[in-house]
Parts: structure tokens; C-alpha cells; sequence
């Protein structure tokens, strides 16, 4: 190699180098558009919990600490072992930091946060639960996460003085323990469905109907499970007020600003990771990848019509909503462009709740951002993102932006652990 060529070999790479090292160069104030974009995402705009109809009691006390003492309740389990907070751990932001979950058996699906849950309408990745009460049964008779089976569930309400004289004052009197029989379910296996069926129907109606109330007294208590003010949130208030503010560091740093400016930019990501929750509580297909051994997932295709099925849903018989009240199930779109569309998971915990994805097929966040940035083709249904060819030090900035959402809950301690 002739020396010239050595010379400008060098000379590339120190420019690459200094490239690399150099600090984010920012823009000297937002744009009006920016600004808007930036306050719209703070905290401060959260409306209040939005009512659900469905659950009568979601927003009494008493249930959300009958629901406490059930969700950390590991008797709940065929084994004895496993709680939804098993699975949704408090110190993990509700999470489990495993990449599928483990239950009383290995389940398939990734175990996301619960903070904030209250204000997303469909529940699961898929949705295929459109309340939290809905959702809250399926766990205690799915046998891979907790499998108790609904006349279990009912027993224990009803043989413990202290679940039962909870449960009595705030819906209406149990059935007598001893005439449920330990193990009967519409969903368990030849056994627990036999037992199901030879069971008196009025005997059934009553334990259905105590089922959906654990299920509303559970939806209760994670209806206090709110997120707290992160770093971000002061310095998109102080966007709001004066959008000249940008280039100082008390709030961000300069990488979590570049970031920032990634992420309602040329990342795109606001399209879908909006409001002060960073979901539109939408689906979208984004082309992540089937976990290996799995099949792809066809999301919420096949959601929207296990909701509909569902006879826990804002439509059916155990809900306490008049029908008019149920618009998201009752117009909730189901086109074929919704096969291996998922939930758009909230970002504010991402940064302390690897991996990521409905399968958790990704390990860490770095890795998600060069999902993104090649958005490779989906095997089913089409990625709705592009590729968006941004630079390895954009995709850190926004990494960055993200971890400057971290924030604590704004949930009282007395709330986050077993009562
Ligand atoms: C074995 C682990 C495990 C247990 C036990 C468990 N969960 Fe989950 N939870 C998960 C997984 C995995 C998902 C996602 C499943 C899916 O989307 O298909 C989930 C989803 C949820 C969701 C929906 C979150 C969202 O963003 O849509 C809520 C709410 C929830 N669980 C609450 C509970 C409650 C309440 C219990 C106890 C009755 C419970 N979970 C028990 C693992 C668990
Ligand atoms: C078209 C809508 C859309 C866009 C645009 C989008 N996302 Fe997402 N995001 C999603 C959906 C949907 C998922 C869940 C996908 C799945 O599990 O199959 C997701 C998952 C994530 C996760 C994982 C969260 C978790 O808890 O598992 C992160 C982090 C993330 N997105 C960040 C971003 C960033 C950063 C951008 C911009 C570069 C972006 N997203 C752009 C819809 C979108």
C-alpha cells in the first residue's frame, strides 16, 4: 500500500474516531412541533384512571386489598408455590426478567410489566381479554402458570375466615366450602372438567359468579400499580414551559437528549410508543421474529375473537357494564392485517425489564434498537416499521433516552408486598 493511501487511511479513521467521541451536537431550542411532541409525552398529561363499567367494584378499597392478599396468595397454584406475583415480581417493576415465563409449568409468552396497567384497554399481548378482571382468571386456570381451577379458587375464598368476611361484606355470601368439590373446571383436564359437568348448574352459576369477583377484587388492587416521575418527565415539563430550555443538563444528559430527539424523529418511535404511558395501547406487526421453537404468533388476528368468545368479557353475563358501554369490544377492528400484530408494550420500565418482546426474543435493549434500525421482513403479515438507517451512536442516544424514563412506582409501599 502506497504511503498516500495509508495517509488517508489514517486520516479516515481518526475522523471516524473523533466522530465517535465527539459529544451530540443539539440544536439550540425545539421546534414548536417538537415541543408539543415532547410535553405530550410527560406525566403530567396521564388523565385520571379511566372507569371501567364492567367491574363494579374497581375502585373500592376494600376489594383492592382483598385482591392484594389474593395476588401474592401462592395457594392459588396446583403445586402451592406460584402467585401472579411469582411472575410479577415488585422489585422487578412487576416483571420476571425471564424470557417466557415459569409457572407451574414453562408458558410461551414473555412476562411484561404490570405498572399502568389499568389504563390499557385489551389486555395480554394479543388482547385477548378486553378487562383486567377478565384477564386476572385465566392465570389461576392456566396449568403451565398457577392451573388451580375455578372451584379451588372459590374454596379458599370460602374455608378462610378471613377471605371469606372479606369477600361476603363486599359482594354477597359464598357457597359452603365443603360443597365444592377440590378440583372442577370448564378449562382443566379429563378430570376437572368431568367434575365440572356433574356439578349442581345452580352450584356452577355461584362459583362463576365468585370466580369473576376474585377476578374484579385482583383487577382492583393493580389499578394502584402507577408509575412515578422519572427524570424525563421534570425536563419534558420545563420543554412545555420554555422550549429554549433544551441545551441544559440538569434533567438529561446530552446523549439522553440526542436520544430524545431520536425518538420523536427519525426513529418514529412516537408513532406507536406514545402519551405519557409510551403506548397507543395499539397493535402493530414490527416483525419480531418467532422464538425458537415456536410457531409465529398470530397476535391480536386471533385475539380479538378469543375476547369476543370469552364468557368473562364486557358483553357477557358476570360483567357489570350495560352493553352500550362496552364500544372496544363492540367495534374493536379485526382485519387479516392484524396477523402477528402485538400490544405496543409502555416504555417507561424497558430499561429494568429484559429481555423484551412478546416471546422475549430479545436480550437487551442495544439489541432492540438494531431490530429497528434494519427492520427486517416479518414472517407473517408485514412489518409496518422501515428501515431506518440511523447511525450506532444514535441508536446508544436513544437507548440512553430510554434508561432516563427509569423512575420508581407511585404506588404506597403498603401495597407491594403480600398484606
Ligand atoms: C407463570 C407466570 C405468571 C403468573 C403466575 C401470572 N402471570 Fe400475568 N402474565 C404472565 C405472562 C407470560 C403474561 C403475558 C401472556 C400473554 O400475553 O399471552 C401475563 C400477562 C398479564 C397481564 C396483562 C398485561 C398486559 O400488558 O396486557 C396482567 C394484567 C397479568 N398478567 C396479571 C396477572 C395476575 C393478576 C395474575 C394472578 C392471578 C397473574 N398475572 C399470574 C405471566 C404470569
Ligand atoms: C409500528 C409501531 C411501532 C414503532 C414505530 C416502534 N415500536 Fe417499539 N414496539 C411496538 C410493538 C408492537 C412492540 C411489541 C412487539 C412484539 O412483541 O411482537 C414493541 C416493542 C418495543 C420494545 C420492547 C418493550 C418490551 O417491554 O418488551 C422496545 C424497547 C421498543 N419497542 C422501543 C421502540 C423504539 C426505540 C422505537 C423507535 C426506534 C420503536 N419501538 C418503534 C411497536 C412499535
Amino acid at each position: 500500500m502506497s504511503k498516500g493511501a495509508l495517509a488517508i487511511g489514517a486520516m479516515l479513521a481518526l475522523a471516524a474516531l473523533v466522530w465517535w467521541l465527539a459529544p451530540a451536537r443539539l440544536p439550540e431550542t425545539w421546534s414548536e412541533q417538537e415541543a408539543a411532541l415532547i410535553a405530550s409525552l410527560s406525566l403530567a398529561t396521564l388523565s385520571e384512571l379511566p372507569a371501567d363499567p364492567s367491574n363494579a367494584v374497581a375502585d373500592d378499597e376494600r376489594a383492592a386489598r382483598l385482591g392484594q392478599r389474593l395476588f401474592f396468595d401462592r395457594r392459588l397454584s396446583t403445586n402451592g408455590a406460584i402467585s401472579c406475583a411469582s411472575c410479577h415480581r415488585p422489585e422487578l417493576s412487576f416483571s420476571d426478567g425471564l424470557p417466557v415465563a415459569v409457572g407451574t409449568g414453562v408458558g410461551e409468552r414473555h412476562t411484561p410489566s404490570l405498572i399502568g396497567i389499568a389504563f390499557s384497554p385489551w389486555l395480554y399481548w394479543d388482547g385477548r381479554r378486553d378487562s383486567q378482571w377478565a384477564q386476572a382468571l385465566a392465570p389461576m386456570e392456566t396449568h403451565f402458570e398457577q392451573g388451580a381451577g375455578r372451584t379451588a379458587v372459590v374454596r379458599l375464598l370460602a374455608s378462610e375466615q378471613q377471605y371469606r368476611s372479606a369477600y361476603e361484606e363486599i359482594f354477597a355470601a359464598l357457597p359452603a366450602a365443603d360443597r365444592l368439590p377440590a378440583a372442577a373446571s370448564p378449562l382443566g383436564n379429563a378430570v376437572e372438567r368431568e367434575n365440572w359437568r356433574s356439578l349442581d348448574p345452580e352450584l356452577r352459576a355461584a362459583v362463576n359468579r365468585a370466580f369473576a369477583n376474585a377476578g374484579k377484587a385482583l383487577a382492583a388492587y393493580q389499578r394502584k400499580l402507577l408509575p412515578g416521575r422519572s427524570r424525563f418527565d421534570d425536563y419534558a415539563d420545563a420543554v412545555a414551559r420554555d422550549r429554549a430550555v433544551l441545551p441544559q443538563e440538569d434533567w438529561l444528559s446530552r446523549d439522553e437528549i440526542a436520544g430524545l430527539g431520536v425518538f420523536i424523529g427519525t426513529g418514529q418511535c412516537i408513532n406507536c410508543h406514545n402519551g405519557p404511558l409510551f403506548s397507543n395501547h395499539d397493535f402493530h406487526n414490527t416483525g419480531i421474529l418467532p422464538a425458537s421453537g415456536q410457531m409465529p404468533s398470530m397476535g391480536r388476528y386471533d385475539g380479538i375473537s378469543l375476547a369476543r368468545q370469552d364468557p368473562f368479557n364486557c358483553l357477557g353475563e358476570f360483567s357489570d357494564a350495560e352493553p352500550g358501554q362496552c364500544m372496544e369490544l363492540r367495534f374493536a377492528n379485526d382485519g387479516s392485517e392484524l396477523a402477528g400484530a402485538h400490544k405496543t408494550p409502555g416504555l417507561r420500565t424497558a430499561s429494568r425489564t429484559a429481555p423484551y418482546m412478546h416471546a422475549g426474543q430479545i436480550a437487551t435493549l442495544a439489541e432492540v434498537m438494531q431490530h429497528y434500525n434494519e427492520a427486517p421482513v416479518a414472517m407473517l403479515g408485514h412489518n409496518e416499521a422501515k428501515p431506518l438507517g440511523l447511525a450506532p451512536r444514535q441508536l446508544r442516544q436513544l437507548e440512553a433516552f430510554l434508561g432516563s424514563l427509569e423512575a420508581p412506582v407511585a404506588t404506597a409501599q403498603q401495597w407491594l408486598a403480600a398484606p
